[in-house]
């Protein structure tokens, strides 16, 4: 951190916050190590959702900050267009090797909402490359988090992210339904018995508008940023055996399950369920530097690789696609999981992490409670009169009663610890929460 201190703090506008409201009174992180940042006050403040659920590692990691630093001193940037360098390489099969067979090729980004807009424009070209340029709809679900570009926001189903900025994409109306019903599913542990047949809404749209219409459907395999909504036992497959009998293209949006959130490398290897691309990003480099990206299956990029050689196949990339200091905290940062075996730890941990949570059923206004792999969504019984201002009002005593750091979305707090938590710190997160629930107005 720079030692210069901020005259004032007006001239950050602060994303997905009320700006007002933080200025007044800020929460300000000075230093993060392991499973604690550190405030600018002095105190230790549990990070209960590995920053923005993208520190699966856990802070501080000396591996990650080593190769970043030896990465910056001797090849501080290199351009991916028309060159390249060798780590770009390496990562890109590293991830691969992660992916279920069959996806093997990796288009770098920069964030998780540049890797969905490059998938669904990867799955609109590919059609045109088939000579099937008609299907162009592009299919999202009802409270989906795909990011926050103009396409992500258009397939994300998240009202506050859209109702600003309409008109939305063209071809993006339709959407899936939440597989969720609150009264049939409530305080279900894990993914949910029944519900597999929400994915038929897929056939409903194809009946509609005519499967030579539909490009690609994008779901993410646990709605995290609505409030973690584990897909029901069965939907996934389901949801892929429609895409398949209509030959639309399945995107599994993986920013938050990605690197071992659920248990696995993929939410696609626990479900065994392979889609066509995968998404992914914060987990990637431990959040230690921005990147995101999609992982592609043979066949689609080999429906790219045509024409002369020296055309570019895909007009389609950023400035820091790949970019060498990214690459080396990826590189870095996956050693860290293969090493510490983090992905395995995650899963041995998700039972005594599901009893905990669900230790809060009962406590002060909790109406639902979810859970998957390391993340937890506890539901609020919101303020008739201001919804979301108990969720908000949770964040702020979290951090200035409790010393921790929740992610709440509306009133859904959210819990994803780093996978190098501990029982006892579990432990601690579960009576945080049920304190600050007791004290909500
Ligand atoms: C599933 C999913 N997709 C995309 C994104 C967007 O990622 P970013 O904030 O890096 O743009 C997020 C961020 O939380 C996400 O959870």
């Amino acid at each position: 951190m720079s030692r210069e201190r901020p005259n004032d703090l007006g001239a950050f506008w602060l994303p997905f916050t009320p700006n007002r409201d933080f200025k007044a009174r800020p929460r300000m992180l000075s230093r993060a190590e392991g499973m604690y940042f550190h405030s600018n006050d002095g105190r230790a403040l549990l990070d209960a959702c590995s920053g923005l659920w993208c520190s699966n590692a856990g802070h501080g990691r000396k591996e990650i900050a080593d190769a970043i630093a030896r990465a910056a001193h001797s090849l501080d940037f290199a351009p991916t267009f028309q060159f390249a360098h060798p780590d770009a390489f390496v990562l890109a099969e590293r991830i691969a090797a992660l992916a279920p067979e069959g996806l093997d090729h990796v288009f770098f980004v920069n964030s998780g909402s540049e890797a969905c807009d490059a998938a669904l424009k990867i799955a609109r070209a590919y059609w045109q490359k088939k000579g099937e340029g008609g299907r162009f709809r592009l299919i999202g679900r009802e409270k989906g988090y795909h990011g926050v570009t103009f396409a992500g926001i258009s397939v994300g189903g998240l009202a506050n992210n859209r109702k600003p900025y309409g008109p939305l994409l063209p071809g993006t109306d339709d959407h899936l339904p939440l597989p969720y019903d609150r009264a049939a599913m409530a305080f279900t542990r894990g993914e949910p018995e029944a519900g597999a047949d929400y994915a038929d809404a897929l056939d409903a749209l194809v009946a509609l508008h005519g499967a030579e219409t539909i490009a690609a459907v994008i779901v993410e395999p646990m709605s995290g940023s609505a409030g973690v909504f584990a897909a029901p036992k069965g939907y996934l497959q389901r949801l892929r055996a429609a895409c398949d009998r209509h030959g639309i293209l399945l995107v599994f949006d993986e920013v938050i399950t990605g690197f071992g959130r659920v248990g696995a490398a993929f939410a696609a290897e626990r479900y065994g369920v392979v889609p066509d691309m995968i998404t992914f990003a914060k987990g990637v480099t431990n959040g230690a530097v921005p990147m995101g990206g999609v992982i592609v299956s043979g066949k689609i990029h080999e429906a790219f690789m045509t024409g002369p050689a020296h055309a570019i196949e895909l007009f389609h990339g950023h400035t820091y696609s790949g970019h060498p200091l990214a690459c080396a905290a990826g590189l870095a940062t996956l050693d860290i999981y293969r090493d510490d075996a983090l992905f395995a730890r995650a899963k041995t941990l998700e039972k005594t992490f599901e009893d905990a949570v669900h230790g809060l059923k009962g406590a002060a206004r909790v109406v639902d409670i979810r859970n998957v792999g390391l993340a937890a969504g506890i539901d609020i019984e919101p303020d008739a009169q201001a919804p979301g201002l108990r969720g908000f009002e949770a964040m702020r005593r979290a951090f200035f009663d409790e010393d921790m750091v929740i992610r709440v979305s509306g009133d859904t707090i959210a819990l994803a610890p780093a996978l190098i938590v501990s029982e006892s710190e579990i432990a601690r997160m579960v009576e945080s929460v049920r304190r600050v629930l007791g004290r909500l107005g």
